[in-house]
């Protein structure tokens, strides 16, 4: 044949092939889910809050890792099993890590410079890069561009002092130090011990953005065309409402960041991500780099304060509700922390080692009480076959990660008690423990996975475990009965749903906390007059 023929065959083969192959795919059917409404879909049967025990339901009614619905011409996936969730969102993430558009938390109140709004894209990219490297995680603390972890210390040690001194602040105590910081890592700036003017101003204006952005909560996000409707018309009271606080997301970024600038070099200004990155700026700055540098600082911000902020209280609410446990794990602290004067010492990042107990304790309230328990929703940016399932472009695939960790058969059974033993295995014949490497640690699903994985986990977990064994080590700390029983069943089953919504956390709860011996009343003493 004539090297025209072949070309003339080739030409007519492949657009056949790649007709046949799109025809191919769309023979191929959604994952399983409940049968929806014409037009509407499944909208009614989607959850607007405490939505992972209703997916999980689904997943167990169709007996897969993976099911799906649809809502007015949107298809929601939800992926139920750790493995599908490393196979689509860690494998292919090429194809999975687009996010949804927020119409109202993004476009119209003018928050769509914060990272986790971003779509996949090359300013996606670059912003992240700017992050991550600054939180990359590094095992040299004295590394002089590395001030997070002494920060920490200093922080979490201030949380322990004021907890003592006005112990029923607890609540707000901890929120402050998470802010502050946040804050102080992110613009150097000094902290005030209480009450810092810039904590209460970046904390109050961050909370909206989560708020905001509960699914369900506006309809512009169902029917986007009604974000053209002018603010005066009937109905448009949301468009009203973006507009009169749409400087809050503008002040978040420039406020804190012309602080910062001004402070530079003056004495209390520290090194931090905004100083770190600026110098990092190898030609001329430009107005480009400032303005990155600025969403960036304020991403961190917004990302850490509540997370961090609920999973350190809803560490304290585990160990406050169940007494038998905090006790263990203090006879673990007092052993390793005791010197052989009897002088109790506070506990450094280097004994997690030797404190198994505690470390599972702070593994078992991620898995047990997840911040973000159905994660942070990824979109698809291309068709996909999994499993003989179509997952089309533009679907919004939801981690089930509550569900992926109340799995039994990793997890063992009663996957809904607090139990931190799940995570140790006996050593030798005594009372000894260590963590048990084969059951799979929370965080790997916690923070969220593949290309958008939580680019905080380092610096979370570094605060968690260091504020949780600080306070164990020096307080008793208790809840009343009538008040564990708001959301623990007799059965020792949590509640999921501590509070609907994206993030998850107990309500207000009160804990009696208390000096627990006269050698934590004279170790925090010290610290009183170093700090
Ligand atoms: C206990 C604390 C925290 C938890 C449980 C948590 C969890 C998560 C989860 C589930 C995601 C979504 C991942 C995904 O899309 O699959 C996420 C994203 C993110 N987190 Fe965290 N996080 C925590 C603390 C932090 C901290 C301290 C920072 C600050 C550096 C941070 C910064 C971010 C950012 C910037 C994103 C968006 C990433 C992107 O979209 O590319 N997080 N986090």
């Amino acid at each position: 044949m004539s090297l025209s023929g072949v070309l003339a065959i080739l030409l007519l083969l492949i657009p056949t092939y790649f007709l046949f192959a799109k025809w191919r795919k769309h023979t191929y059917p959604l994952p399983p889910g409940p049968k929806g409404w014409p037009i509407i879909g499944n909208a009614l049967d989607i959850p607007l809050e405490s939505m992972s025990p209703v997916y999980a339901s689904w997943a167990k009614r169709y007996d897969s890792g993976i099911v799906s619905a649809s809502a007015l011409g949107k298809t929601i996936v939800v992926i139920d099993s750790y493995e599908v969730a490393i196979e689509l969102l860690d494998r292919r993430s090429a194809k999975y890590s687009d996010r949804p558009i927020s119409i109202m938390a993004g476009e119209l109140m003018g928050w769509n410079y914060m990272l986790p709004l971003m779509p996949y894209s090359e300013r996606w990219k670059g912003h992240r890069k700017r992050l991550v490297q600054f939180f990359r995680p590094t095992t040299d603390s004295t590394d002089g561009n590395f001030v997070h972890t002494p920060r920490v210390y200093e922080f979490v040690h201030r949380l322990v002092l004021d907890i003592s001194e006005t112990p029923n602040e607890f609540f707000e105590l901890v929120r402050h130090m998470v802010g502050g910081l946040s804050l102080s890592l992110t613009y150097g700036l000094p902290i005030q011990r209480r009450n810092d003017p810039l904590v209460t101003f970046a904390d109050s204006m961050a909370r909206i953005l989560p708020d905001e952005s509960i699914p369900g909560k506006h309809l512009v996000e169902a029917f986007p065309f009604l974000k053209y409707l002018p603010s005066w018309f009937p109905g448009a009271g949301f468009k009203r409402y973006a507009s009169s606080v749409r400087w809050m997301s503008s002040d978040f970024k420039t406020r804190p960041y012309e602080q910062a600038i001004e402070a530079f070099g003056t004495e209390g200004a520290q090194p931090c991500f905004v100083s770190d990155s600026l110098s990092s700026i190898d030609t001329q700055e430009t107005s480009a780099d400032i303005a990155e540098i600025q969403d960036v600082a304020a991403a961190i911000f917004a990302t850490t304060a509540d997370t961090t902020t609920h999973s350190i209280l809803s560490f304290i609410f585990a160990l406050a509700t169940h007494p038998e446990v905090r006790k263990k794990i203090q006879a673990e602290l007092d052993s390793v922390l005791t010197d052989e004067s009897g002088a109790l010492r506070l506990p450094t990042l280097e004994d997690q080692e030797r404190l198994p107990r505690l470390t599972a304790a702070v593994m078992e309230s991620q898995r047990w009480a997840p911040v973000a328990p159905i994660g942070v929703p990824h979109v698809t940016t291309e068709d996909d076959i999994f499993e003989g399932y179509f997952i089309p472009k533009g679907a919004v695939i939801v981690p089930n990660q509550w569900s992926m960790l109340n799995n039994e058969k990793e997890y063992g059974p009663t996957p809904y008690c607090f139990n931190p033993d799940r995570f140790l295995k006996s050593i030798g014949s005594g009372a000894d423990v260590q963590i048990n490497p084969f059951i799979r640690h929370p965080n790997t699903i916690a923070f969220g996975f593949g290309r958008r994985v939580c680019p905080g986990l380092q610096i979370a977990e570094t605060t968690l475990w260091l504020a949780a064994a600080s306070l164990v080590t020096l307080f008793e700390f208790e809840t009343p009965l009538s008040e564990k029983a708001n959301y623990i069943g007799s059965d020792g089953k949590v509640d999921p749903a501590f509070n609907p919504g994206f993030i998850c956390h107990p309500l207000r709860y009160t804990c009696d906390f208390k000096v627990r011996s006269p050698k934590a009343a004279s170790l925090l003493a010290e610290m009183g007059l170093v700090l």
